[in-house]
């Protein structure tokens, strides 16, 4: 049976995962991982200090008092369960597997039918200022061009969506990683030779002198046909999971039927999806019977 997707379609292509949050919490995250959390302490400590001398001690102790206070009781509030855990908003409590429908947008039986090629953009700023460091705002606003526009023309330029991640490298600097999902190699080159990436590569190659603080690198990985596989369990959609998929509207006896998004999500909880091995369009049963180890005796979800 041809596999099909858990969530419904959407009428519109939904957002990248880095472009969930909303552009203030994004910022927010950036603004907090571009300084220590010491640097954070410090600052508060500061204005808190300047407040005391302005205001009574009693009301200045009160925001920082009523803030945490409120905070605590909803971490309490969640733990014993008096509260809704929001953290589990559209999280998915069971096994699901993501597949890449044809380029009609259909699924078939088979599982990692299609090639997939995996592009990560990385860029660090090895400087004190972080994000306000010297010519760090140019380069952002054209990977935010570049997001917009792959985000827009998705179908047509083979991008699937993508997701970012940071990490703290060992001086203490920000790390970031953009990590997105393509059709093809020559659809990531058609990009890259395209006119604003192009415009930013020249900017690059004009201030490079200027730009030693500022690293930047990329990795493709090119993945065959039933090479790949993943699983996710108790999580909302993320990363290829997170991907969308047009399939095209048909016209049919007795009318028309529009485009749709489709998530490439599939219920692993039974069937081919439920081992790695039959994930990568192997026989389902090849790593039970070498490793004697079949569902029921692993962890069911
Ligand atoms: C890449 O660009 C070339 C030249 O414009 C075009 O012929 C080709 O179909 C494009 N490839 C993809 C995968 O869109
Ligand atoms: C930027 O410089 C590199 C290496 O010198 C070169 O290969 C590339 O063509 C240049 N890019 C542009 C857009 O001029």
């Amino acid at each position: 049976m041809a596999f099909k997707s858990l969530l419904p379609p959407a009428e519109k292509r939904p957002r990248a995962q880095s472009n969930w949050p909303t552009a203030n919490r994004r910022l927010f995250y950036a603004l907090r991982e571009n300084f220590a959390l010491s640097t954070w302490i410090l600052v508060g400590a500061f204005l808190q200090s300047l407040v005391v001398f302005i205001i009574p001690r009693f009301y200045a102790v009160l925001p920082s008092v009523v803030i945490l206070g409120a905070r605590l009781a909803e971490t309490l509030a969640i733990t014993y369960g008096w509260r809704k855990n929001h953290y589990l908003d559209d999280a998915i409590l069971h096994r699901v597997s993501p597949q890449v429908p044809d380029e009609d947008g259909n699924f078939h039986e088979d599982s990692a039918r299609e090639p997939v090629v995996v592009f990560m953009l990385g860029a660090k700023v090895n400087h004190p200022l972080g994000i306000f460091a010297p010519n760090v705002k140019t380069l952002g606003d054209y990977l935010s061009q570049m997001i917009k526009i792959l985000e827009k023309d998705s179908t047509n330029l083979g991008f699937y969506g993508g997701s970012s991640w940071t990490s703290q490298d060992k001086n203490g600097a920000t790390e970031l990683m953009f990590l997105s999902y393509w059709r093809s190699t020559e659809d990531i080159h058609n990009f890259t030779y395209g006119d604003l990436h192009k415009e930013a590569w020249d900017w690059w190659n004009k201030t490079l002198k200027e730009n030693d603080h500022i690293g930047i690198n990329h990795e493709v990985w090119e993945v065959s046909p039933k090479h790949y596989e993943a699983i996710y369990v108790n999580f909302q959609p993320t990363l290829f999971g997170a991907t969308s998929y047009l399939r095209k509207g048909d016209k049919m006896v007795g009318g028309t039927v529009e485009d749709q998004f489709i998530s490439p999500l599939i219920d692993a909880r039974r069937g081919k999806l439920r081992s790695s091995a039959g994930r990568l369009g192997r026989r389902p049963e090849e790593l039970y019977e070498k490793h004697g180890l079949a569902p029921g005796a692993t962890y069911e979800s």
